[in-house]
């Protein structure tokens, strides 16, 4: 089934090369037909290196541009980019020591390999062990320069996240305890997102002025950055009520624009329904969801922010055991926030986590590749109508050899044929979108042509 599908996409590929992106009538469907036999007689299984290169092909340098946003899509020079990503966030920790730098440059190779074009991953390293920021204001940002020099080798685009809601490297937590240290008055680690001295070193956060001793490029004039997050999925159940959440988020956004005005921003939400939309919290995942001080509409229309994001784990959230409840629940929060960010938002939505750990109760890898193509599919049922649905980032994409790290959630592209597949064929879907169309012809141009018949009626992984 699989190779079949690769090779009705190079098929198409080929058609697609032999026509114009204009649109397609009768005699160019004779003439896909006569392309299709004509590539069938020759056609090797390609690899997915060849063919993804073919999509890609020809990139000059002088044509890495700024990732932008136009309405609810994400464009660049004008060209729709629809995203299919993934994450990596211990970079940054690999590169910092020669012994482990070239498991970043595998992770890239092997990402590229699939067509997959944008990784977000941790640009931060509060006080822990081979630290970003080793106390407020002292930084060793070597490392960051090696990951995002070879981002741009594999033309991969980063998202950058600023810090952590959580314990692990450091995060809020670790800003609550130099607060102390500096003989601040701080009772919480929610404090955070309000005391002014706290405020003032997350401010300080210096990596969006920093000039990249291998590339020479400032980081915020740097089109390998995707955009930058203000945190991994920020929570603040001390306020509920979501105001004190509300008033950072407006006041760190609009400070990183302030900085760099060039990148786009977003917040790093796991994307709950909060008090401002009594009539949507029926899709959060449990009652709980509404009671973290996070709000997905309100927090989204504030002045700076870019774009939404949305994180989806059902087994986290719903059950552990793994059911077709999780591939349902994986749906309908999609389309909902997809629908959100249509009608309040104005903007794309990149769903920036998702993925299930190989951990769980009953998992298969039969049922992961299934969650993929869930999402997958979603994706391009949206972008197909020139909706919000922006792309998706796999949790997560790991190198072989990196087995200390994985949270159950790993994927390694060499021990999971299918799944390299499954990834594949999307990679080469979003491809053809953003070379085929330009942003104002939308999808709704397409509707009758072969390019759509293939979208429908071969989503069979
Ligand atoms: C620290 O702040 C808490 C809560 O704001 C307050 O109750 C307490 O008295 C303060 N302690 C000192 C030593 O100022
Ligand atoms: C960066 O600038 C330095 C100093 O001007 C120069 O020696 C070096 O070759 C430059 N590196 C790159 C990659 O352009
Ligand atoms: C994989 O897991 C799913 C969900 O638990 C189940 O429905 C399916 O039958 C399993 N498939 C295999 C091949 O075990
Ligand atoms: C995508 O849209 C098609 C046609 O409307 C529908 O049959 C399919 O179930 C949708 N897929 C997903 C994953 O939403």
């Amino acid at each position: 089934m699989v190779p079949q599908n690769i090779i009705l996409v190079t098929i198409f590929m080929i058609f697609i090369n032999h026509c114009s992106s204009t649109f397609f009538d009768a005699s160019g469907i004779e003439q896909m037909e006569t392309v299709a036999e004509e590539a069938e007689d020759h056609l090797a299984y390609p690899s997915p290196n060849d063919w993804v290169e073919e999509v890609n092909g020809g990139m000059e340098d002088d044509e890495w541009h700024l990732v932008q946003k136009k309405g609810n899509q994400f464009v660049v020079n004008d060209q729709p980019f629809y995203v299919n990503g993934f994450n990596t966030y211990w970079l940054m920790v690999f590169a910092a020591d020669q012994s482990t730098r070239g498991k970043v440059t595998d992770v890239f190779k092997q990402a590229s390999s699939v067509g997959l074009t944008v990784c977000r991953t941790w640009a931060f390293n509060d006080g822990q062990w081979q630290a970003l920021q080793k106390s407020p204001s002292v930084y060793d940002e070597e490392a960051l320069d090696f990951v995002i020099s070879e981002a741009r080798k594999y033309k991969i685009r980063l998202i950058l996240s600023l810090t952590n809601n959580w314990d692990a490297y450091g995060g809020k937590a670790q800003y609550v305890k130099w607060g102390k240290a500096a003989g601040v008055n701080l009772t919480s680690d929610d404090d955070f997102f309000s005391n002014p001295t706290l405020k003032s070193y997350y401010k300080a956060h210096t990596v969006l002025n920093r000039v990249n001793t291998l590339t020479n490029i400032t980081y915020k004039d740097d089109p390998t950055i995707f955009s930058w997050e203000l945190m991994n999925e920020p929570r603040c159940t001390s306020d509920p009520s979501g105001n004190k959440l509300q008033d950072w988020i407006q006041e760190m956004a609009v400070y990183v624009k302030s900085v760099d005005p060039k990148h786009l921003v977003e917040i790093g939400l796991e994307g709950f329904y909060g008090p401002s939309a009594p009539d949507r919290v029926q899709f959060n995942p449990n009652p709980y969801a509404q009671e973290v001080g996070t709000d997905f509409i309100r927090n989204h229309q504030v002045f700076g922010v870019d774009f939404a994001s949305v994180h989806i784990y059902a087994d986290s959230w719903i059950s552990s055991s793994i059911s077709d409840v999780h591939l349902q629940f994986t749906k309908s929060w999609m389309e909902a926030h997809i629908e959100d960010a249509e009608k309040y938002l104005g903007m794309p939505v990149l769903f920036s986590e998702f993925g299930v750990s190989s951990k769980d109760p009953n998992y298969n890898s039969s049922f992961r590749d299934t969650l993929l193509s869930t999402v997958y599919n979603t994706i391009l049922n949206s972008s197909k109508k020139g909706g919000s649905g922006g792309g998706s980032l796999l949790w997560q994409l790991f190198p072989e050899g990196t087995d200390s790290m994985d949270d159950g959630y790993a994927v390694v592209l060499s021990k999971s044929p299918s799944t390299s597949s499954i990834i594949a064929l999307h990679s080469t879907r979003l491809a053809l979108f953003n070379s085929q169309c330009s942003w104002k012809c939308r999808w709704g141009c397409k509707k009758k042509n072969p390019l759509d018949a293939f979208l429908l009626h071969h989503d069979d992984l």
